[in-house]
């Protein structure tokens, strides 16, 4: 049988949540990835490093007894985050970033941030720190089309932040377009960007032909062929401005599959069998370890991991849903035959 081994990955993007949920999606990252970047848009958003901790705590808690995980926390950004509360967390040990929210971006994202001009500085304390700013990049006017809305971020906002603050750490998270990646590309070693599988597979055919497909629904939304072109050479490329992060934010089926459907694909149990897939699709599975376990680590000054996963070569069918008490979460390809699978 056709195996590949790698040094063990991170998920440097990914969503938990917290309480019932927490423990049903927890053990699937476990079992796949050493350490992830937590999210901190709970319906309550983690705005310090106090509430920070506490979740902390609770995804421990959450984790089967003797499994090895790390979750990386972050702080949800808002404009009144203080000056004082950059400088905690920069000191902190646990928490590893901030993430910008636009106001109404997406899920949990009300307490966003609605002008971010108005919090320069914020990215000025983040980069005298240097503590990473994890970005969701697309603009929320009303009259800018969704499929734009990336674009768009970075020529009104992203253009300009990175020219005035050249030494802050940003991530571009979820990057979806041949702009974003042309950007990330053309400027200094300090910007970076997340990948999704979903944005490496699909383009946004998969959302409409043959029926509307809620569970290939998330932001940003899937976008052309071309795009997912480029973020596979993105990814492939060997280039460590490009790592991986999944982004798996699970929904209660009921809420997908619904008049108006959460934004969000769960791929937390499936995730590095994507990711192996997408890269075999394009002949770079010798391309795979620095993206998944080597890049992310390094740009968030961490030591790489030391242990390996084992991916085997043979098809399986995704199940049709993760089942616990009264939680259902249907998964992303959900009912699928899948190629790879970790041993
Ligand atoms: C995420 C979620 O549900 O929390 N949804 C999504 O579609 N990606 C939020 C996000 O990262 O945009
Ligand atoms: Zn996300």
């Amino acid at each position: 049988m056709k195996t590949i081994t790698i040094t063990r990955p991170d998920d440097m993007h990914l969503h938990v949540r917290n309480g019932a949920l927490l423990k049903t999606v927890l053990p699937y990252t476990a079992k796949q990835f050493a350490r992830a970047i937590i999210m901190p848009n709970l319906k309550q958003p983690v705005v310090s490093v106090e509430q920070a901790l506490v979740y902390r705590e609770e995804i421990i808690a959450a984790l089967p007894a003797s499994w090895a995980f790390t979750p990386l926390m972050t702080l949800y950004l808002t404009a009144s985050t203080s000056i004082d509360e950059i400088k905690n967390a920069a000191e902190s040990e646990y928490v590893h970033a901030f993430k910008l929210y636009p106001a109404g971006a997406t899920t949990h994202s009300d307490s966003g941030v609605a002008d971010i001009k108005a919090i320069y500085p914020l990215f000025a304390a983040m980069e005298k720190y240097g503590i990473p700013l994890l970005i969701h990049g697309e603009v929320t006017d009303a009259e800018c089309d969704i499929f734009d809305r990336e674009r768009v971020f970075i020529d009104t906002y992203l253009i300009d932040i990175v020219k005035e603050f050249p030494n802050l750490r940003v991530v571009l998270e979820h990057v979806t377009t041949a702009e974003a990646v042309q950007f990330v590309e053309s400027v200094d070693v300090n910007v970076a960007a997340t990948i999704t599988p979903q944005h490496l597979l699909y383009n946004r055919n998969a959302l409409l032909v043959g029926g509307i497909r809620p569970h290939n629904y998330c932001l940003p939304v899937l976008k052309r062929e071309q795009h997912r072109q480029a973020l596979v050479k993105a990814a492939t490329s060997g280039n460590p401005k490009f790592f991986l992060g999944t982004d798996s934010a699970p929904h209660l089926t009921e809420l997908k599959e619904n008049a108006c459907g959460c934004a969000g694909c769960f791929s937390a149990p499936i995730a590095m069998e994507l990711y192996a897939q997408a890269f075999e699709s394009a002949n770079a599975l010798d391309k795979l370890e620095g993206f998944a376990s080597f890049f992310g680590a390094d740009f968030y000054s961490l030591p790489r991991n030391t242990g390996t996963i084992t991916l085997e070569k043979i098809d399986w069918e995704i199940p049709a849903n993760y089942q616990e008490n009264a939680i259902s979460i249907t998964p992303f390809k959900a009912l699928e035959v899948l190629n790879w699978k970790i041993a």
